[in-house]
């Protein structure tokens, strides 16, 4: 198992949609299990294969307290509801925090690392994650569902430092 590097906003590497999860072998547990670390380090809730630099669609979640956390292997929303004004932030994009709308109660349908399918139903936190992180899979950011005046905010923000970084190069 190993900690991988975030690939971070604004790597076109986040924009590319991932590919189906078709062999459940060593490679696919070691990539669940080095997810599962990284998730572990860094103390997020949530996060994909995309964004460690991997196209397939898996992605991690510790949405409880304590660690209990799950694996999603193509995951697939089946039904949405209750849908609500969430905060989101995410570790491809640090220091930026915005509200998007999203089903706060949801039924998906995935695998698990072995190919088992499952369905489960999400409410809350873990509604708002696994939605939030089926976006990375499709090459989505939540930057792209916040408000215009949310998004100028963010360009501008992401403008800046971007010329902080090109000067401190
Ligand atoms: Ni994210």
């Amino acid at each position: 198992m190993s900690r991988r590097d975030i690939l971070e906003y604004p790597d076109p590497r986040l924009r590319l949609e991932a590919s189906p999860v078709t062999v459940f072998d060593t490679g696919l547990s070691e990539l669940v299990d080095d997810l599962l670390e990284t998730l572990q380090a860094t103390k997020a809730v949530a996060l994909s294969a995309p964004q460690v630099d991997d196209a397939r669609a898996v992605l991690v979640m510790n949405p409880d307290q304590g660690w209990a956390p799950h694996v999603y292997v193509n995951p697939e929303i089946l039904s949405k509801s209750a849908w609500g004004l969430v905060e989101e932030s995410c570790l491809s994009l640090p220091g930026v925090v915005g509200n998007v709308v999203r089903a706060t109660e949801l039924r998906v349908r995935a695998q698990d690392r072995d190919g088992q399918s499952f369905e489960r139903d999400l409410s809350g936190l873990a509604a708002v994650c696994l939605q939030h992180e089926i976006d990375h899979l499709v090459g989505k950011l939540f930057v792209d569902r916040m408000t215009v005046f949310q998004k100028l905010r963010f360009h501008a923000f992401a403008g800046k430092r971007a010329r902080r970084r090109s000067r401190a190069a």
